[in-house]
């Protein structure tokens, strides 16, 4: 049978197979479901063999194993080093989701559940690619290297040990990866750009212990009115991240460029719906578009202190705390950033209280040229599995892990992206759409042979 056929023909088969390793926890965030990471991992094992892959081993790491396999029967031909995660973010607050989270359930075309486009769909995505080769004409067309990790969503902790112990068993002529979105339903992308990301933590201490409101308020400090005043400098009037030197390296967009990213075919109206707020914000003097992928910012992901429990109590904290990110973007050095940022804090913060400022990570942005013919084959697979051409896009998250291949491989680094932005990716109700999964598999099928002629 013919390979396009072939895949049609499985789409049940397929769909369930998916369905199994979603009903599989494995949430690498916490430590509950230390069992389920390993299940899922041996699930992963599994079918890479069935892939036809060999030496497939799971690797114990500092947390979460990894899973590598490799096909290196095609002499000669290119080799693909393919990358993805199976550990999924925590599902809470679980009574947000319409279906449980690990109970995989179609619904209007899409499939729901936590992981269903980050990532496991899309690793799965290719596994079946790589099966249906196989089945169909016996051996796979290239070369491939498989690495699965067990560990993004945690940080990527132990994978660069991984790869530096391994550097010449992964060397390949193109990093393959599927992790990302499209820009819309119906418009393949493939992805040039991603935002760095640096995570950091802060914890303000005023009083020794807990204080009553009313016996010491008025002539001690609060560290929460601390921290949210600090916290509200930190950006000036124009949405401009207030941090000295924070954009000192920012590199700026070419005139073509900015024209190309000008001309993709993104509804504002669209985005403005997914956000749902009364209104949009940002840096002034750019477009959404380059404030999502191109410009660096600042964002508070969490503030907490005091009494938030139900009715009132009068107390002065000890302590307040916030987690704090910036997103990061050519040619910002994600180490000096974090030391300005600190820096910043500490000249803001009054005598009245202690601080303990900690970087929980930091990670380089990527942006790349696509020009390597790799993208021709890329652009002409994903017509075969979408019937459109594909468009480029950068992208406002983070892979730290593409940074770091291609600047120590310098390979190609393909972003074939099969979710979409408004697929609640880390929040309730993730899903993938059914159409970008059947077609993500025939597209990588295609893609994975006409590799074999690059
Ligand atoms: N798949 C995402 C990265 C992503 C999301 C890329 C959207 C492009 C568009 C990945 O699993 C992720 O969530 N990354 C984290 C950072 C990581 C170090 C925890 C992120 O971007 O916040
Ligand atoms: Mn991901
Ligand atoms: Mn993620």
């Amino acid at each position: 049978m013919d390979l396009l056929g072939y895949i049609d023909s499985k789409r049940e088969d397929h769909l369930n197979e998916l369905k199994e390793l979603l009903r599989i926890p494995s949430v690498s965030a916490q430590a509950q479901h230390k069992s389920d990471i390993e299940k899922a991992a041996r699930w992963i094992a599994e079918k890479l063999r069935a892939a036809g892959l060999q030496k497939v081993a799971i690797t114990p790491t500092k947390i979460h194993p990894l899973v590598y396999g490799e096909s290196l029967e095609a002499p000669g031909k290119p080799t693909v080093l393919l990358y993805g995660h199976y550990d999924v973010q925590p599902a809470e607050p679980l009574e947000l989701w319409t279906s449980p989270a690990f109970e995989p359930a179609v619904r209007n075309g899409n499939l729901y559940g936590r992981g269903t486009a980050d990532d496991k769909g899309q690793v799965h995505i290719h596994l079946k690619a790589l099966e249906s080769l196989r089945n169909t004409s016996g051996k796979l067309p290239v070369n491939v290297k498989v690495m699965i990790e067990g560990e993004e969503e945690v940080g990527s902790v132990s994978l660069w040990d991984f790869v530096q112990q391994n550097r010449e068993r992964l060397k390949a002529d193109a990093l393959v990866v599927s992790d990302t979105a499209m820009l819309a339903k119906g418009v393949p992308s493939i992805t040039y750009g991603l935002r760095g990301l640096n995570y950091y933590e802060l914890e303000i201490t005023g009083p020794a212990q807990d204080l009553h409101s009313g016996v010491f308020g008025g002539a001690v400090p609060n560290p929460i009115t601390i921290l949210a005043e600090t916290i509200a400098k930190l950006h000036d009037d124009n949405f401009r991240v207030a941090v000295p030197g924070f954009y000192d390296n920012v590199a700026k967009l070419s005139r073509e460029e900015r024209k190309a990213l000008s001309s993709l075919p993104w509804k504002e109206k669209e985005f403005r719906r997914m956000v749902g707020a009364p209104d949009l914000c940002g840096e002034k003097g750019f477009t959404i578009g380059e404030r999502l992928w191109v410009r660096p910012t600042l964002e508070l992901n969490g503030i907490w202190g005091g009494y938030t429990g139900e009715g009132a109590k009068t107390v002065i904290p000890s302590t307040a705390h916030a987690k704090i990110s910036t997103r990061l973007v050519p040619n910002q050095d994600p180490a000096r950033i974090a030391k300005l940022v600190e820096k910043q804090i500490r000249k803001l913060l009054p005598k009245t209280v202690k601080h303990k400022f900690e970087v929980l990570s930091t990670g380089k942005p990527w942006v790349a040229s696509y020009s390597h013919p790799i993208f021709q084959k890329a652009i002409h697979a994903l017509e075969t599995g979408f019937g459109k051409k594909a468009v480029f896009i950068r992208e406002g998250g983070s892979i730290p892990f593409v940074t770091q291949m291609h600047d120590t491989f310098k390979v190609p680094c393909v972003l074939l992206g099969f979710g979409l932005p408004d697929e609640n990716a880390h929040a309730p109700d993730e899903h993938i759409s059914l159409e970008n999964y059947f077609g993500g598999i025939k597209s990588v099928a295609v893609f994975y042979e006409q590799l074999a002629t690059l």
